[in-house]
């Protein structure tokens, strides 16, 4: 048993400092395990149930790879079409069924809150994968675990946030996870898309100093990590508002040269254009290793919820 066995993941604000680097922990141990071939079977018998009613490309996968790498099963619903949510079924409901064939759910659901709803309908643990705008509190783990890789640390480190602050859901969690760290913080947004003033309440809380700023050229060259982010086009009422809005940051290789030579550019993927393909291979560039490292994030956070 550890303290993390039956629990849900829910939000970011959930896990403390001791958590997550026993998390953190449990990673660097797969991670190594993966590079060497080694088989496990640590959760031989289990199922994992992934549950996605949005689109989703790394994090479903790399959790069900996450799941098989350790010896478990997968089912997975990709399509919330296919599910009888489409005929009217509560996610109440559905959750209960799920609770039926499954020793784990992993839910992602474009309502705010959608996970804690799913989290009452059964006692087995409960995975928030993206609740809306909500909250990707398993994002949030890696991406510290990719800052750590690739700066050694995170502890004094400027982090710049960019683009979509105020419905992005991997920003949020990862502003409330990284305020357990002595960082400091440079949120660059335009100004209707700021981060949302609970988070920021939040990181002042902590003592973490930030700044705001619709200046991206401005935090490039004061930032240790650049987190580039998409503009949440499915959160928008007004399609004419993300027209606006859409290209509000590009980040190129020629922009760059202002920035610290040791700069890591992360991104939680998928991009749209916030992202020049000329940086991809910029040895900074981190956001295709960052999506990698959600194998080994998921593996440690399964084996303690499940084993
Ligand atoms: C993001 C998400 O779905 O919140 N991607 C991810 O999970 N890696 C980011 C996004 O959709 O922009």
């Amino acid at each position: 048993m550890t303290r993390l066995s039956k629990k849900d993941v829910l939000r970011a604000d959930q896990f403390t400092r001791d958590d997550i680097d026993l998390i953190l922990a449990r990673a660097s141990e797969y991670e190594a395990a993966l590079a060497s071939k080694r088989e496990l079977d640590l959760l031989r018998g289990k199922i994992l149930a992934t549950l996605f009613f949005e689109p989703s490309t790394r994090t479903r996968l790399s959790f069900e790879a996450a799941m098989q790498r350790l010896g478990g099963r997968i089912l997975t619903v990709s399509e919330a079409k296919s599910t009888s949510a489409s005929k009217g079924e509560t996610l109440h409901d559905t959750i209960r069924t799920v609770d039926g064939y499954a020793d784990a759910i992993v839910i992602r659901h474009p309502d705010i809150g959608s996970a804690e709803v799913a989290a009452r309908a059964t006692a087995k643990p409960v995975l928030n994968a993206g609740d809306g705008a909500g909250e990707h509190p398993t994002q949030s783990l890696l991406d510290l675990y990719t800052i750590q890789k690739e700066q050694r640390k995170a502890d004094g480190l400027t982090i710049a946030l960019v683009g979509d602050l105020k419905h992005g859901r991997t920003v949020h969690s990862l502003a409330t996870l990284l305020s357990q760290f002595k960082v400091s913080f440079l949120f660059v947004s335009p100004q209707t898309l700021r981060m949302p003033r609970g988070i920021v309440g939040r990181v002042q809380e902590r003592g973490i100093a930030f700044r705001e700023t619709e200046d991206l050229g401005h935090a490039l060259g004061e930032a240790d990590v650049i987190y580039m982010t998409r503009i949440q086009r499915e959160r928008f009422a007004d399609a004419a508002e993300y027209d606006r809005l859409k290209d509000a940051y590009v980040l190129t290789r020629a922009a760059l040269v202002k920035a610290k030579p040791s700069i890591t550019v992360m991104h939680p993927l998928p991009r749209v254009n916030e992202i020049a393909v000329d940086v991809d291979d910029l040895p900074g560039a981190a956001y295709f290793r960052q999506s990698a490292n959600g194998v080994p994030v998921r593996m440690a956070l399964l084996a303690l919820l499940l084993s």
